[in-house]
């Protein structure tokens, strides 16, 4: 299955700095319950990878994927952790030969025509666009789906409940990504309620 496939009919997706692997399951179970089917826990973090790791095995209802996946030996690493999906800021040649030989759905990251386009070739139809707000926002985005509307985008990067619908009124913005969902503050605080809060206004954007 491709990114494309798997992540269709999600409209938000959490992007998270997990410190602490312990706080891997109440934070994905607090997200699921709000409303929100998919999280990006990213390699940022040396807890990354365990995070993972406990939420493909204690929350199997939530689409756990892997973000700032950046060298090509991440992938097989995060697919044994249980990883359904792989996000990178971009891509390389090595990273997309790894998640073809892993078979996992990626979303990889693109700014510039040439980069869309070249991942297009590629089959790539769902394509991260980060840093969206510095990379020219909705409007950047809204200008590329006339002559690329292949091409549909996860723009993530700046978004914030402020800015999110301008991205979700496009036709070429599949889903957004965000770490205002679960702000690291929050969660160093173990506050699930207010992320509960959060990601309950973000399931109804
Ligand atoms: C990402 O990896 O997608 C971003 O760091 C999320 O950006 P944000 O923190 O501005 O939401």
């Amino acid at each position: 299955m491709n990114a494309a496939d798997l992540l269709t009919g999600q409209r938000v997706v959490p992007v998270v700095v997990i410190d602490d692997a312990g706080d891997a399951v109440p934070l994905a179970k607090t997200l699921l319950d709000s409303g929100l089917n998919a999280i990006e826990v990213t390699l940022r973090t040396e807890a990354g990878l365990a995070a993972i790791e406990r939420i493909a095995s204690d929350v199997p209802d939530m689409l756990v994927g892997a973000g700032s996946v950046r060298r090509a030996a991440q992938v097989a690493e995060v697919k044994s952790a249980g990883a359904v999906f792989v996000v990178s800021p971009g891509s390389s040649d090595a990273l997309l030969e790894a998640v073809a030989d892993a078979e996992l759905p990626f979303v990889p990251g693109a700014v510039t025509a040439s980069e869309m386009l070249g991942l297009l070739d590629l089959g790539y139809t769902l394509q991260k666009f980060f840093p969206a707000e510095l990379s020219g926002g909705a409007a950047f985005l809204k200008a590329v789906g006339a002559p690329i509307p292949e091409v549909r985008f996860m723009p993530t990067g700046g978004i914030s409940p402020g800015n999110a619908n301008d991205y979700l009124s496009l036709q070429n913005v599949a889903c957004i990504g965000g770490s205002w969902i679960a702000p690291p503050a929050l969660l160093r605080e173990r506050n699930f309620e207010a992320i509960a809060g959060l990601a309950a206004a973000a399931a109804k954007l």
